[in-house]
């Protein structure tokens, strides 16, 4: 008997992994994570099972859940929206489940902001631009920030930010990364990436408030950073007709002379 953590991906029902619909198919059991893990993953539930949604639970509760599937020896299928490595609330039940022996195994998702960026159809690390990514988001209701990873600190960098849980505070996040980026520096925002209804709207740090107007949906992803519009990038040495590489050796001396 085994809990299955699952990413159940970012909205579009068949972003999921095939091994992720498997357990969910093979497990009498199925708690998911309320309005963002799409209904159309609980018709992969076998027949008679049991189903059910967590949103009104608190982390007793569904642990209770678990551990009663555990004592009857039944498999439970546990979706989280996205991937699980972030903003899940994963850890805090996987830390109750080693403490009453209950076995866990975790299957990964397709994360909010790679589904963002693939309806942006951007690739959000380019060469000679920027090489990295900060998934990130501002303090809300239930946690704060801690003091060291302020919008602030990662704007420093120059990196592509990809700033979660954060729509409803847009105003503030424009004005603490305008200074960094300053106003012309492309920014996105992608609702609901994937999901029947997304929404994109592009623009610059300077124009984004204007763009939105009164938007409310808050499944929303704010993505910024010089690699969302620019054009004037290096290419990649990797595919460079002159770089020596082992699947395509090169020169008269080539590193990799044996490689096939
Ligand atoms: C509790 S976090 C879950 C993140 C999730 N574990 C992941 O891998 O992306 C919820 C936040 O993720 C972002 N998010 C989740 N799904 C999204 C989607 N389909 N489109 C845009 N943003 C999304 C939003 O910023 C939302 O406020």
């Amino acid at each position: 008997m085994t809990i299955h953590f699952i990413g159940a991906g970012p909205g579009a029902p068949d972003l999921i992994t095939l091994r992720g619909r498997d357990l969910i198919a093979s497990s009498p059991v199925c708690l998911y994570a309320g309005s963002l893990v799409p209904q159309a993953l609980l018709a992969h539930c076998p027949p008679g099972a049991k189903i059910i949604n967590t949103a009104p639970l608190s982390l007793d509760e569904i642990i209770a859940e678990l551990a009663a599937a555990h004592a009857l020896g039944q498999d439970v299928a546990r979706l989280h929206s996205g991937d699980l490595s972030v903003w899940s609330a994963m850890g805090e039940q996987l830390r109750r489940l080693r403490a009453l022996n209950i076995p866990y195994d975790v299957t990964p998702g397709v994360p909010s902001f790679a589904a963002a960026a693939a309806a942006l159809a951007t690739e959000l690390t380019l060469p000679g631009l920027t090489q990295s990514v900060v998934l990130t988001r501002t303090s809300g209701r239930a946690t704060a920030m801690p003091e060291k990873e302020s919008l602030h600190a990662f704007a420093a960098t120059g990196a592509t930010l990809a700033i979660h849980l954060s729509v409803h505070v847009l105003e503030k996040v424009v004005a603490d990364l305008t200074p960094h980026y300053g106003p012309d520096c492309p920014v996105a925002v992608v609702w609901r990436a994937s999901w029947p209804d997304e929404r994109i709207v592009r623009a610059t740090l300077a124009t984004l408030q204007t763009a939105i107007g009164a938007e409310m949906e808050r499944t929303a992803l704010i993505l910024v950073g010089p690699a969302l519009a620019a054009e004037g990038f290096e290419e990649s040495r990797l595919y460079a007709g002159d770089y020596d590489r082992r699947f395509r050796p090169v020169g008269t001396e080539p590193r990799f002379p044996d490689a096939k």
